[in-house]
């Protein structure tokens, strides 16, 4: 799902992050990706996902075979001890949340624009300044684009950068 020239833009963007969070790891690209990125800063890894079937994308099931996938993946790379899995959604997982400040946040879970909106919003908030927010799919789901459209702009104290194909991403003033 993601092209190539995103994947190298998430390697490189993950390097010099600490605190990295995903929403959304399926099988463990993005998660691979992100993990290896923040090695040499000794970052780490909030992996969230719910691995149950998805309502968002009727062209996917997302099951149990998604998540011994992303857990073989984790392995396989090396980088078990860069990644904390929780197994929830996005919206349960925030109330384990410490206010730990995040360096890079990325949304890639539920597309619509209620969960999207959720996404962006509430985790938005723990963005330090000067962090990045990405979401995946921009242009290809209407729930990602009318959230990202509505919530990611200066007024609400973020700073959209050129998308790199469908990521979008923005910078916490
Ligand atoms: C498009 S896939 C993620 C792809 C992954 N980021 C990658 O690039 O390899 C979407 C994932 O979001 C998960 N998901 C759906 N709703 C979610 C929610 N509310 N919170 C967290 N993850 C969710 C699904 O289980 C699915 O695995």
């Amino acid at each position: 799902m993601l092209a190539v020239r995103e994947s190298a833009w998430l390697y490189r963007t993950a390097r010099g992050g600490r605190e990295i969070v995903e929403i959304g790891s399926y099988r463990g690209k993005s998660c691979v990706l992100l993990a290896k990125g923040c090695q040499s800063a000794g970052g780490r890894v909030t992996a969230i996902d719910p691995h149950i079937v998805g309502r968002d994308n009727p062209r996917f099931e997302f099951d149990g075979e998604d998540r011994r996938t992303l857990l073989a993946a984790i392995e396989r790379h090396g980088v078990k001890d860069r990644v904390n899995e929780l197994v929830m959604t996005s919206r349960d997982a925030i109330s384990r949340w410490d206010g730990r400040p995040i360096d890079l946040l990325w949304i890639d879970g539920d597309h619509s624009e209620a969960e999207a909106g959720f996404d962006i919003e509430r985790w938005g908030a723990f963005v330090r300044p000067g962090g990045i927010m990405a979401a995946h799919d921009y242009g290809r789901f209407p729930g990602v684009n009318a959230a990202w459209d509505r919530l990611v702009t200066p007024a609400r104290g973020w700073e959209p950068v050129a998308p790199v194909r469908t990521i979008v991403w923005a910078t916490r003033r």
